[in-house]
């Protein structure tokens, strides 16, 4: 049984968390870590304890010393709060994104991988990688189904309300702390590393903006469109937008986000995956090929196959995910989202802004001095 702790369990998404950790057959929720005056009675809902900090969890002689933590604290308090986890002795399940800045991800990742702490896993929550839609993408690039790679074509884009912009959140309306890039598109980005491996170069031009015509402060970005090149070779177009009415985004596509309906049917695709052999969209997972034809045939005046490879399971990501870090934590499994990706992530929507706001092609090796490190497992 692995001692776990929820730190920020007071939160959101802290109590969805330590939902999975209750439900799972080989973890106990030993407690909630948040200062905020609620997270008593949330821990009392949950029948576990709760402490103000780590310390005050450490100092109790009562309580047994933590496996492993799950950190889900505001952005800016994630690397030294998974730092200090480290320090004792703790595995950590650091939710998305690493850090809202690149020097201190690239602090996190020299302490996780420092030989006082290489035993200890870090597992960066990018929880979209355990979508089930997504797993089953993954494992049928993995079979070679559609021959090799040749390109991508991703689409996030949504309509956000007024609301979303409003007080307190209206930092999400200024270009330094908001905008889609940081928010959202950060997501879809660690999913093409996931299913395509390392984004190497990228270019972006921005969409028109709409909101700052009724509203001047609103001076964040709405949206790009980007070409991205990968280190396999190959190519990809992203258009990211919040500020058109579409079904073509991962939370209407999957349904995963209980905000967001679910839009049924096959019209919601959001990725389109091109090989030598077929082409897959996604969510659907309808994959397009000539498989019946003869060899000499195959091209576009015979019929275009199609097959439906949609069966999926019904797991939770946050589950899934939590699975996998357990048999991370006990050596079973290799870490499927480490500092490095986590970095990396992080390292291209900086590498977007760039491009975006310099209106140059940027390598993703030049942003933040991180080159080597990401080069190393290109
Ligand atoms: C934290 O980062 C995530 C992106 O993973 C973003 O959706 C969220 O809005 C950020 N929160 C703050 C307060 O910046």
């Amino acid at each position: 049984m692995l001692q776990i702790i929820v730190v920020g369990g007071g939160g959101l998404i802290g109590p969805r968390h330590a939902q999975s950790v209750i439900s799972n057959p080989h973890t106990n929720l030993l407690a909630l870590i948040d200062p905020s005056p609620t997270a008593s009675t949330t821990a009392a809902t949950l029948k576990t304890l709760s402490f103000p900090s780590l310390s005050a969890l450490l100092s109790s002689p009562s309580t047994p010393h933590p496996d492993a933590a799950i950190v889900c604290t505001p952005n800016h308090t994630h690397v030294p709060i998974a730092e200090d986890l480290l320090r004792h002795n703790i595995h950590v399940l650091l939710e998305k994104p690493i850090s809202d800045n690149i020097p201190s991800a690239l602090s996190l990742l020299k302490t996780s991988t420092s030989p006082a702490h290489a035993h200890l896993k870090l597992l960066i929550g990018h929880h979209r990688r355990f979508n089930p839609y997504i797993q089953k993408t993954k494992q049928i690039l993995s079979s070679g189904s559609l021959g090799p790679l040749i390109a991508v074509n991703g689409l996030w884009t949504i309509q956000k309300p007024p609301s979303y912009f409003a007080p307190p959140t209206d930092w999400r309306r200024d270009a330094a702390s908001g905008g889609v890039l940081s928010i959202n598109l950060i997501h879809d980005i660690d999913l093409l590393h996931y299913l395509l491996g390392p984004i190497t170069r990228v270019f972006a031009e921005k969409t028109p903006p709409q909101r700052v015509q009724t509203d001047p402060a609103h001076t964040a970005e709405e949206g790009a469109a980007i070409t991205l090149r990968f280190a396999s070779g190959v190519v990809g177009t992203f258009l990211v937008c919040d500020a058109t009415p579409s079904p073509h985004n991962f939370e209407a596509g999957t349904g995963e986000n209980p905000m967001i309906p679910q839009v049924e049917g096959k019209d919601a695709d959001f990725y389109r995956i091109f090989g030598a052999r077929a082409s897959l969209s996604v969510p659907d997972l309808r994959r397009w090929g000539y498989d019946g034809v003869a060899e000499g045939e195959k091209g576009w005046g015979a019929v275009l196959g199609s097959e439906d490879l949609g069966d999926v399971g019904t797991d939770k990501p946050f589950d899934l995910q939590l699975r996998h870090f357990v048999e991370a934590v006990q050596g079973r499994e290799e870490l499927n989202c480490d500092a490095v990706e986590g970095l990396r992530a992080l390292v291209v929507v900086q590498a977007v802004k760039t491009a975006l706001e310099e209106g140059r092609v940027v390598d993703v090796g030049d942003v933040g001095d991180v080159g080597g490190l990401l080069g190393e497992r290109v």
